[in-house]
């Protein structure tokens, strides 16, 4: 089996964190967000993994080349000079994309889920059509690629529409498919949209299916997503019981949801949680209270600070007192003075903040 992610795209939404990381490989539960794909990915038998980029490979190839014996799978990387879109990558890497006749997932890097890619597979399989979208539910489908369907024939899909201005329905693409190689045929080599172009062939042809996807899902690509997705996935871990998850018995642990990497030391008296990631190497000071925060590696939080959801960039230092919150983002390396309170700010790297940032902003 072969899979394709599409990790194209400079990432901006999630500025200004992939100002030093490309969006991949940005931690999300103390993991890059790709490696969470490549572990699935894996785990449903695919030994083939096509990364197809355009912006910092060599970052990337760095990464991932590790990963490669850890899991037991090829990743090779198909690098566009010119951005090819969301189907022009498919073409670009027919020749390992077509080395056999099994289907080809394929997958947005910053969608977040349970992965469910045998019973994907499975049920790809006993349609028998060319492809399969994975469909989900959300309250806001404008900003996504909307399912509409066919009621005669189950799962068919009567129109598929990218970003509909009008509402046409709530089902939407979760950016996981699975294609035939034959899907490759209707893609020509140039920059080209999969939603856009291939989907609507595809639709002609009743050829394009939908596969619901069980559990929760979240385009991690934006602050605010990304937050909303961490609660979901720690919660999803919480369901399983994962030994990951920081025991709620830990005297500082409030509500649960909390993932704190080993490495990480929490001072006394402290408040984590619900919803919270803490990454490697991380020194949390004394009464500091966080919640629905993530923090990533290397960042010192001193005596008594205040987060609530934030996201704190890696070796970053948050002052005494200080306090962060309204979907505010510090980039690498940025330290907030004491006693400084910061609402909604996206801090760019290596910034130093001495005065109260009231309302979000951007600060360079
Ligand atoms: N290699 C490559 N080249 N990858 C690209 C390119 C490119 O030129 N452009 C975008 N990508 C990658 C992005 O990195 C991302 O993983 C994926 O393609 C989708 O691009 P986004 O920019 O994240 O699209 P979106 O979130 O607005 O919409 C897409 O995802 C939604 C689900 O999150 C669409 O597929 C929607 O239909 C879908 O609902
Ligand atoms: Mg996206």
């Amino acid at each position: 089996m072969k899979g394709l992610i599409l990790v194209g795209g400079y990432g901006t939404r999630l500025r200004p964190l992939t100002l030093s990381l490309p969006k991949p490989l940005v931690e999300f539960g103390n993991k890059p967000m790709i490696l969470h794909q490549v572990e699935a990915l894996a785990a449903a038998g695919v030994t083939d993994i096509v990364l197809a980029v355009n912006y910092k490979p060599e970052v990337m190839v760095a990464a991932l080349k590790s990963y490669e014996a850890e899991y037991g799978v090829n990743i090779t990387f198909s690098v566009e000079e010119e951005p090819l879109g969301t189907a022009g990558p498919l073409k670009l890497a027919e020749k390992v994309l077509r080395k056999d006749e099994s289907p080809i997932f394929v997958l947005n890097s910053d969608v977040i889920c349970d992965y469910p890619f045998k019973e994907l597979l499975d049920f790809h399989q006993k349609h028998g059509g060319e492809a399969t979208i994975v469909a989900t539910k959300v309250d806001e489908p404008s900003k996504y690629g909307v399912i509409v369907h066919d009621l005669a024939v189950p799962n068919l899909i009567d129109r598929f529409v990218e970003k509909p201005v009008e509402f046409v329905g709530n089902r939407i693409n979760a950016g996981l498919y699975v294609l035939n190689p034959s899907v490759i045929d209707l893609i020509e080599m140039r920059p080209t949209s999969i939603e856009h172009e291939t989907f609507p062939q595809l639709v002609e042809k009743k050829q394009l299916y939908s596969f619901d996807l069980p559990g929760y899902w979240m385009d991690v690509g934006q602050p605010k997503d990304f937050l909303s997705g961490t609660c979901l996935y720690l919660s999803s871990l919480a369901k399983k019981e994962s030994k990951a998850l920081t025991p709620i018995s830990e005297p500082f642990v409030n509500g649960g949801n909390v993932l704190i990497d080993p490495s990480a030391k929490i001072g006394k008296d402290c408040k984590i949680g619900p919803n919270v990631v803490i990454g490697p190497n991380v020194v949390v000071g004394d009464g500091v209270r966080i919640q629905r925060s993530v923090v990533l590696k290397n960042c010192q939080i001193k005596d008594h600070a205040w987060i609530k959801s934030t996201i704190v960039g890696w070796n970053s230092t948050v002052g005494r007192w200080a306090r962060l919150e309204g979907v505010t983002v510090l980039g690498e390396d940025v330290t907030v003075k004491d006693e400084v309170y910061v609402n909604g700010g996206k801090v760019l790297p290596h910034k130093s903040i001495s005065a109260n940032v009231e309302t979000p902003q951007i600060i360079m």
